[in-house]
């Protein structure tokens, strides 16, 4: 007559709740990524993520220490580049002294455990704004992969732990491992953006760096010749199993939110850990949600993060690391 099996007696209270809890977010789950600039004292708000900054390598310092003393010891660095810097090859970016470079070792000055993982990807340095090298309105792939691999070993020179390459260029893992093998970086890791779709929610990361394709003749308006599709998921799968077979030792799949089913598939079939990258859409709807006063940011914040680690993912790239850390503490 009666229900025997009340699933309410484990939700009760606070205190069964969390003692039959199946999912726990906690510091040591982020990578925390961070904007540099050059310059001195300059730490800039990005207009579209509040609450956001810009960074000068001084300032850098004062950021990594304070992370640390929060209990996130993991960084994603990127960098903004002046125009004038900026290439069709991406030369700047294999400059040893180069602002990446640079930022690295400020990193390991300030706070030598922190593990630091750098962005490969020509973007930032591309007078075009795409990933990779552009001729006769195509991305140059082999050629690309050719300068991601002179990157990372740059950056692994400067002292990063990882690198993480952004690009989605094909072939581009077994290139870059065997350029950090020979030139004697077997520890220097690889986290690839292995499933990384070309989606409307990196608006504001392009704003933070400046790093919008142009939009002029003969150079692709976006990136949809290489980052994936949306509609896609059997190619998720394929692009993921790619990277581990190349020798990548962490996988990601981005963004978050939209794409959960895609991490809990990837989760299911791939024994390397899994990174989810929470990007900068995310980000700023969040917060211009709140600001208005329609969403509880904190609570939402939460429901989010934990979606995305019950989803599977075992490392989070998320702005919202700081935030997550004042509200439990
Ligand atoms: C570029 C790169 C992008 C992001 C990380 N690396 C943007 C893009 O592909 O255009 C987006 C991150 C975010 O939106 O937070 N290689």
């Amino acid at each position: 007559m009666y229900p025997l099996i009340r699933n309410r007696r484990l939700r009760t209270s606070e205190s069964i709740r969390r003692l039959v809890r199946e999912t726990i977010v906690t510091p040591d789950d982020f990578l925390v990524p961070l904007f540099l600039v050059g310059g001195k004292h300059v730490k800039e708000e990005i207009p579209s993520m509040p609450n956001y900054y810009r960074l000068s390598l001084d300032n850098l310092e004062k950021e990594v220490k304070e992370l640390w003393q929060m209990g996130l010891r993991a960084v994603l660095l990127f960098v903004k580049v002046p125009d004038d810097l900026k290439d069709n090859k991406g030369t700047e970016a294999l400059n040893p002294e180069g602002l990446m470079q640079r930022a690295i070792k400020a990193v390991k000055n300030a706070c030598p455990e922190m593990l630091v993982m750098t962005d490969v990807a020509l973007d930032p340095f591309s007078s075009y704004g795409h990933d990779g090298i552009v001729a006769d309105r195509q991305i140059l792939n082999d050629e690309t992969s050719e300068v991601l691999a002179e990157m990372s070993v740059s950056h692994a020179k400067a002292g990063a732990d990882f690198v993480a390459p952004s690009d989605m260029m094909d072939g581009r893992i077994l290139t870059i491992r065997e350029a950090l093998e020979n030139e004697g970086f077997q520890n220097t890791g690889i986290m690839s953006y292995s499933a990384k779709y070309a989606s409307a929610f990196y608006g504001p990361f392009r704003d933070a760096l400046d790093s919008a394709p142009v939009d002029i003749a003969n150079v692709p308006k976006d990136k949809k010749t290489y980052q994936m599709d949306y509609a896609n998921r059997f190619e998720a799968l394929k692009e993921t199993q790619m990277d581990i077979d190349e020798g990548a030792d962490i996988v990601m799949i981005k963004p978050g939110l939209c794409y959960l089913d895609i991490v809990r598939e990837i989760k299911n079939e791939v024994d390397v850990p899994v990174a989810v990258y929470q990007v900068s859409g995310e980000y700023a709807m969040l917060k211009a949600a709140s600001e208005k006063g329609w969403l509880d940011h904190d609570a939402v914040m939460l429901e989010q993060l934990t979606a995305i680690k019950r989803a599977g993912a075992n490392i989070i790239a998320s702005y919202f690391a700081k935030d997550f850390v004042r509200t439990i503490s």
